[in-house]
């Protein structure tokens, strides 16, 4: 078998909502799970949060489906709404909550002939300017759908765009147009992210919307996971399969990218771009062999890489290989990749096998 696997620790993700919740004390918590649960597989993790979650929030229909089949009483929110009418029938059947971000999904929504009516959560486009209302279209069609039969709960939502980045103005300048429209009479109200549950209590409101932090990966540059307090829920590891020394001079996988300067140990590492490794990551990105850290030399391929095991003269094939986890967190895997954690989780592709564990 093809040493390489993706161990999830449930436990942590259950230890990381619970971080979210114990932020804001009293408030209610979508579980973000799309992108199969950012990587992490989808069916594992709503089982995980089962007894835990509030709700679960997804990207479109087709994961609101797998949501319901896991857990028939949860909220399942769709965060851009529906994209096309015929899936509000549907949606309604599920007793989805639905995000409305446009005129076009209003007027869908009031012509719909549905029995039981739809908890409806309004857009505010706050500054992000990809999805939702300005304040004035927010009014007018607050108006339309307060009242409608179609609707049950009617509630507010924005997202920011720059809550990673502690400090920055937009943050505050967003906060300030979710504020301006609460003189209307929303039922519920959503704002945070993982980024503001951890740092911007006054953006709590009465639903968070934790995703990255549940998976034990850091929203920002300049904090890390484990100083937030969170556990990180994926491991990928793989094995040494060869070592050679390379010569001074001699280069080391495709288009020749790497030279040696001194004479060198090369391991070859059984993980490559088709699993999810980023392909454009630089010499010098690190990996964990023997609980030291070695560098990645050459270009990544397919199936496999290359490190140099120079400085680490006693390993040999058949040793375990972090990519990132316990002793490497992905953020910063991510950071020497020129990317972010989300990528590189949610990118994971299906040939890698999943265990999933319980233990912490
Ligand atoms: C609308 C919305 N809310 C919440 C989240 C969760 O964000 P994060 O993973 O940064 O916590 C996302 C993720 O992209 C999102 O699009």
């Amino acid at each position: 078998m093809r040493p390489l696997v993706a161990t999830i620790n449930l436990s942590a993700i259950r230890h990381n909502y619970a971080v979210a919740k114990r932020c804001a004390p009293g408030r209610e918590a979508f579980a973000v799970v799309k992108a199969n649960a950012y990587g992490h597989g989808v069916r594992e993790v709503v089982t995980a949060l089962h007894d835990e979650a509030d709700g679960f929030a997804v990207a479109c229909l087709e994961e609101a489906c797998e949501v319901r089949a896991l857990h028939a009483n949860a909220r399942v929110l769709l965060l851009e709404g529906c994209f096309e009418a015929i899936e509000l029938q549907l949606a309604a059947q599920l007793r989805l909550d639905v995000v409305v971000q446009s005129q076009r999904q209003v007027d869908q929504l009031l012509a719909l002939e549905i029995e039981q009516p739809l908890n409806v959560w309004m857009k505010l486009d706050s500054g992000m300017h990809r999805l939702g209302f300005d304040d004035h279209l927010l009014r007018e069609n607050y108006a339309r759908l307060r009242g409608a039969k179609q609707v049950g709960e009617l509630n507010l939502m924005s997202h920011f765009a720059c809550a990673d980045e502690r400090g920055h103005t937009l943050t505050e300048d967003q906060l300030e147009r979710f504020l301006e429209v609460l003189d209307l009479d929303f039922d519920q109200r959503s704002l945070a992210n993982s980024a503001a549950i951890l740092t911007i209590p006054a953006a709590h409101m009465d639903w968070l919307r934790p995703g990255i932090m549940l998976y034990g990966a850091t929203p920002f540059a300049d904090l890390g996971a484990a100083e937030l307090g969170l556990k990180p829920a994926m491991q990928l590891d793989a094995e040494l399969i060869a070592i050679r020394t390379v010569e001074v001079g001699e280069t080391v996988g495709y288009g020749a990218g790497w030279e040696a300067l001194r004479v060198s140990r090369i391991g070859t590492v059984s993980c490559g771009y088709a699993d999810g490794y980023p392909r454009h990551a630089p010499a010098g990105t690190p990996l964990v062999i023997r609980a030291q850290r070695v560098p990645l030399v050459g270009r990544v391929s397919m199936d496999m890489l290359t490190v140099d095991l120079t400085d680490l003269p006693q390993a040999e094939v058949g040793d375990a290989v972090q990519l990132w986890g316990e002793q490497l967190p992905v953020d910063e895997v991510a950071s020497a990749a020129g990317t972010i954690g989300y990528e590189l989780l949610t990118k994971v592709t299906a040939r890698v096998p999943r265990r999933y564990v319980q233990e912490e």
